[in-house]
């Protein structure tokens, strides 16, 4: 079918086509014909289309071309005198596909808040700015794909249900088929043996641990996929339900990991500013006047590689009144990591060796017995958007860390066995899609930033 993205670049006064859209907007002119603002998704422009009042049925059709009817026009392309297009369409036939009422239309010509069309997410996507994030996830989903084969990475599908929790934090939704109501009368021990698995089990938070038995197998690889987490965390950068990218390289320590995080988020962002020129120059004017600048100023700096122990000395010596203490051992808070990133580097960072008490069972111990091989890449107005580690691939040292981390080795045997059948030194990252969504357009809310949010207590849609 004919888009009007391609109507706008290709056509040429004099041909013929057919087109099927959505009514933007209609005017009708007092000299008997009415021009029509169509809008297919396909960009952010509209189709100015002129019908005149001789377009057969004119008289009954044209009342019902109303915002957000669907319609499909017949028309000869012609030069357009109106100003901000090459061509518009002289329409020869008009039919109206569906009808849309304009009174109860929830999405009207006025400026909504994202708030308001969070709770009409079913038409949220024929707002401009919502068209402009689906395309922008479209091509940032390509890009990342692009990458990844370009590299020689094997894409895998890792599982969506799980038995083991990656990060040891705890935050699970639990996948059951146990009769919960049933279960509460009976007021007795839950038999796990009798649910569908024989044994509990959740939503993934990572495709990590699966990632890695085939990095150990086959070379480079990478998973994109949903995951998910029951943590609380009602604000602006976090989802119950995120896409998480994966990638997993056997034979590369922390060093290789921080190359390939840098290199990967670079490649992906000047994809997005080349193959989406429209909607990003509209969310630099709508959105956020810094995001090109913000995006541009991050290809042409390298990422600062800062240790978390010196990233405490800085921010324990900068004269900022924090509203969560700066305490080595500690995790970072959003306002840590922005100042950082922001204020004190200005560009991107990746913090490295942190404390090994804060950080999962599977994080290469270092020599110090204090710190671990992980990294977090931190962006401005973000924070963190990757994170990631060199793995262990010691089997005492993972067994003792799995101990320390009161999780039992024999139920993560497959795991250990992979350190004792040719075990090697690999390295790998999760970045949080929607957190790079946020990045490449400047919304400030990681709701906004994936087609139907799932958080605290909304699950609609
Ligand atoms: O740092 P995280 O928890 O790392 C892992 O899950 C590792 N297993 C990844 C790996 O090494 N393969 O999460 C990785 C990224 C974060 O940096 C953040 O961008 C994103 O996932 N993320 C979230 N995004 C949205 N909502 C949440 N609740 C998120 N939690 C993490």
């Amino acid at each position: 079918m004919l888009r009007i993205k391609s109507i706008l670049e290709n056509k040429q006064p004099g041909e013929s086509l057919e087109i099927c859209g959505w009514v933007r907007t209609r005017r009708d002119s007092k000299h008997g014909f009415s021009f029509i603002e169509l809008n297919d998704g396909s960009c952010m422009k509209n189709l100015q289309i002129v019908v005149d009042n001789d377009v057969p049925g004119y008289e009954e059709s044209i009342k019902l071309v109303t915002t957000g009817a669907s319609v499909k026009i017949t028309g000869t392309v012609k030069e357009s005198p109106g100003k901000g297009q090459r061509i518009e369409l002289q329409a020869t036939h008009l039919e109206v596909l569906g009808i849309s009422d304009p009174e109860s239309f929830p999405l009207q010509k006025k400026k909504h808040s994202f708030e308001y069309l969070r709770e009409i997410a079913h038409l949220r996507p024929r707002s401009n700015t919502f068209g402009a994030i689906a395309r922008v996830r479209n091509a940032a989903s390509a890009a990342i794909h692009n990458f990844f084969q370009e590299n020689g990475f094997l894409n895998i599908q890792t599982p969506i249900i799980t038995t083991s929790d990656c990060e040891g934090a705890g935050e699970m939704f639990h996948v059951t088929t146990l009769d919960l109501a049933r279960l509460a009368q009976a007021k007795t021990e839950i038999d796990y043996s009798q649910d569908f698995f024989g044994k509990p089990a959740s939503l993934t938070v990572s495709g990590q641990l699966e990632a890695e038995i085939f990095a150990t197998s086959l070379g480079p690889c990478y998973t994109f996929g949903p995951t998910f987490r029951a943590e609380n965390s009602n604000t602006t950068r976090h989802l119950a339900e995120f896409w998480m990218v994966e990638p997993e390289v056997p034979f590369a320590d922390l060093d290789d990991n921080m190359r390939l995080a840098e290199d990967f988020i670079k490649y992906v962002i000047s994809h997005v500013l080349k193959s989406c020129q429209e909607d990003m120059e509209f969310f630099n004017l709508r959105i956020d006047k810094t995001v090109l600048e913000t995006l541009h100023h991050i290809l042409d700096h390298e990422f600062k590689r800062v240790s978390y122990t010196d990233a405490i000395e800085i921010l324990t010596s900068a004269k900022k009144k924090w509203e969560y203490p700066v305490e080595w051992g500690h995790d970072l808070q959003s306002e840590h990591e922005r100042y950082l990133t922001e204020e004190h580097f200005k560009k991107p960072i990746i913090l490295h060796d942190y404390p090994r008490s804060i950080k999962p069972f599977y994080m290469r111990c270092n020599e110090d017995g204090k710190t671990v091989r992980a990294m977090d890449v931190l962006v401005p107005r973000i924070g963190e958007i990757i994170g990631g580690s060199q793995r262990e691939e010691r089997l005492d040292t993972l067994e003792g860390r799995m101990k320390e981390c009161n999780l039992d080795p024999q139920e993560y045997w497959w795991y250990t066995d992979l350190r004792k059948y040719g075990t090697v030194p690999h390295s790998g990252f999760g970045l949080g899609f929607e957190r790079l969504i946020q990045l490449l357009t400047g919304m400030q809310n990681i709701r906004d930033c994936i087609p139907f949010p799932r958080t605290p207590k909304n699950a609609e849609f």
